[in-house]
């Protein structure tokens, strides 16, 4: 199994997933604004490296979503989602081998884009196989290279992890062939850049 669902699998067992609800809930506020000022109506959205679902039970609770589905290759985090919402769609997946079954309006992803050799294969099947037309895509990571404080994590905690500049990951979008890309860093405090945060639309 790949290292880093491996990792991350232990964590749910351990309880550590509501540990990442509660550090990345405020990062996920700036994310869900920039998404409101859209206007997006009668809309689905998919939660990618989604954990144990709670940015997905956080859409459903817009009553502007139609519906969202969340996607995680670790099978506790996604056995605690459909505990804690068994009426939702979650599906149990690597994300390098995920083949789209539906688009949707709207793809998010906290704290996961990091976790492949090659991000820009990922954003590219966002894109092209996950997106309706002008369908957004909303991601926030902490570990990118200006934030020095997050460059150990692979060491620290056992994860293969792709480190790239801001100025990079947002030449991904647009290399892809994104429109409106646009970025910000969000929740920074002394020695911690905060989160990035990245969006663009197809
Ligand atoms: C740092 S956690 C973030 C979880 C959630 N987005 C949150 O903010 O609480 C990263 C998540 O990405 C998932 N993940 C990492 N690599 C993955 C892959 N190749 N395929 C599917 N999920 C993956 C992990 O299982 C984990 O749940």
């Amino acid at each position: 199994m790949n290292k880093n669902i491996m990792t991350f699998d232990e964590w749910a067992i351990l309880g550590k997933d509501e540990g990442m609800e509660r550090g990345h809930h405020k990062s996920v506020e700036h994310m869900f604004k920039m998404i409101l000022e859209k206007n997006y109506k009668n809309y689905t959205a998919l939660d990618l490296g989604c954990g144990n679902g709670w940015v997905v039970r956080k859409f459903k609770d817009y009553s502007l979503c139609d519906d969202a589905h969340g996607l995680d290759g670790a099978n506790h985090m996604i056995k605690k989602a459909q505990k804690l919402d068994p009426q939702g769609t979650y599906f149990n997946e690597n994300i390098e081998s995920w083949n789209p079954i539906q688009k949707y309006d709207i793809i998010f992803s906290m704290e996961t884009l990091y976790y492949f050799k090659k991000p820009e294969k990922i954003i590219n099947k966002i894109y092209n196989d996950g997106l309706n037309e002008k369908g957004l895509f909303i991601m926030g990571i902490d570990h990118y290279a200006e934030n020095f404080e997050s460059l150990d994590w692979g060491t620290k905690f056992n994860l293969d992890i792709t480190t790239l500049s801001i100025t990079e990951w947002v030449g991904l979008f647009k290399q892809i062939g994104f429109n409106d890309v646009q970025f910000t860093q969000v929740e920074s405090k002394e020695n911690w850049k905060g989160t990035l945060i990245i969006k663009g639309t197809k």
